[in-house]
Order: structure tokens, then C-alpha cells, then sequence
């Protein structure tokens, strides 16, 4: 049934499907799901000027309906920083998880890293996170062994 599944680019009519899908992501789920990175990144992408949808964003749908979706953005390259597509945002609409569409959108953005010659994938995650780590280990990342991230309290 979930061959049906079709992972595409996020393209500019996307935006309030994507906003309805992470809408309806509550509770303890929401504190990884950067909702104001979201709003922000979908109203660029509303930006109808923009002459194609923004690179390494996807939507999984099934019948045309909306049911997840994964934005990225490519970082890296100065000051010798690994070049690398961070995952921003990913989220499957609650009834559909455990089939596997999390993962067709990691496995799409890994696609056009190839084509892109993208070495790399990242994702930075909250301590203590388990679902969000056993989703990324199951779609094949593992602790970054090129950036080490280091903070204080201001
Ligand atoms: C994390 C999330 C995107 C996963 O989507 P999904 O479609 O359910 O994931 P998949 O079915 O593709 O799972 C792929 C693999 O990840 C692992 N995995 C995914 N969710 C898991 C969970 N809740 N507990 C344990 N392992 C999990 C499994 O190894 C799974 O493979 P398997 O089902 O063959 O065992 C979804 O749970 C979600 O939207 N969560 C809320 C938002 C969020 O946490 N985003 C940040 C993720 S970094």
C-alpha cells in the first residue's frame, strides 16, 4: 500500500499543507519541530518569484494528500566547516508513522546529495531525544565524527 507514497520537491503551493501537517504535530513531538523555522522557510518559499521550489525540501503524499514532509538547507564550506545538507525540520503526520515514509524522505535528500556531490547529511537533535535518534540511526546516521558543536550559558 505504501508504494504509493511519492516523495517530491516542496513546491510553492505546498506551504499550508505543510503548515496544517506540522499544525497538527502536538505534545512532546513539538519542541523538535522548529515551528518558527518552519513558518519562516515556507514563507520564502511562498515567495512566487523564486524561479524553482528551494533546494533539498520534499513532501511524502499520498493522493494528493500531504502526510510529510522534510525541509534542509546546504551549510558548511567556510573556514574549512564540513559542507553539508542539515535536516531543518521532518515530521509525518501522526496516523502514518511507522511505514516508512520518514524515512523515503531521508532517503530522496540523500539522493539529490549525490547528484549534488553533497558529502554530507546532518541533523542536530535535544539530548535525550530517543524517537528522533532512533529514526536518524534507522535511516543510517550515526554521531558525527567532522563537527563538534560546543555552547555556554550567556
Ligand atoms: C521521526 C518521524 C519523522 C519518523 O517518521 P516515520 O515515517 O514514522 O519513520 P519511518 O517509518 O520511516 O522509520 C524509519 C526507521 O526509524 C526508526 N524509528 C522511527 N520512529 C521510531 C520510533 N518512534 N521508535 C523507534 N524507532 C523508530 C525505525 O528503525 C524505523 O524503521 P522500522 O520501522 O523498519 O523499524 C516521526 O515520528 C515524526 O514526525 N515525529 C515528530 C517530529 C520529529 O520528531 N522530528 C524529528 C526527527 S529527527
Amino acid at each position: 500500500m505504501y508504494d504509493e507514497v511519492l516523495v517530491r520537491s516542496l513546491r510553492h503551493e505546498d506551504a499550508d499543507s505543510v503548515r496544517s501537517l506540522d499544525g497538527r504535530i502536538l505534545g512532546p513531538d513539538r519542541s523538535i519541530t522548529w515551528t518558527g523555522y518552519i513558518d519562516r522557510f515556507l514563507r520564502l518559499a511562498d515567495v512566487e518569484a523564486l524561479p524553482e521550489a528551494p533546494w533539498g525540501c520534499f513532501v511524502a503524499e499520498i493522493r494528493g494528500r500531504v502526510v510529510g514532509f522534510l525541509l534542509s538547507e546546504l551549510r558548511g564550506g567556510e573556514y574549512g566547516m564540513p559542507r553539508g545538507a542539515w535536516i531543518m525540520a521532518v515530521a509525518v503526520d501522526p496516523k502514518m508513522r511507522r511505514k516508512g515514509i520518514g524515512r523515503k524522505l531521508v532517503d530522496e535528500l540523500v539522493t539529490q546529495c549525490r547528484q549534488r556531490r553533497v558529502p554530507e547529511l546532518y541533523a542536530a537533535l535535544l539530548p535525550g531525544d530517543n524517537e528522533a535518534t532512533l529514526f536518524l540511526r534507522g535511516c543510517g546516521l550515526d554521531p558525527s565524527k567532522s563537527l563538534a558543536i560546543y555552547s555556554r550559558t550567556a
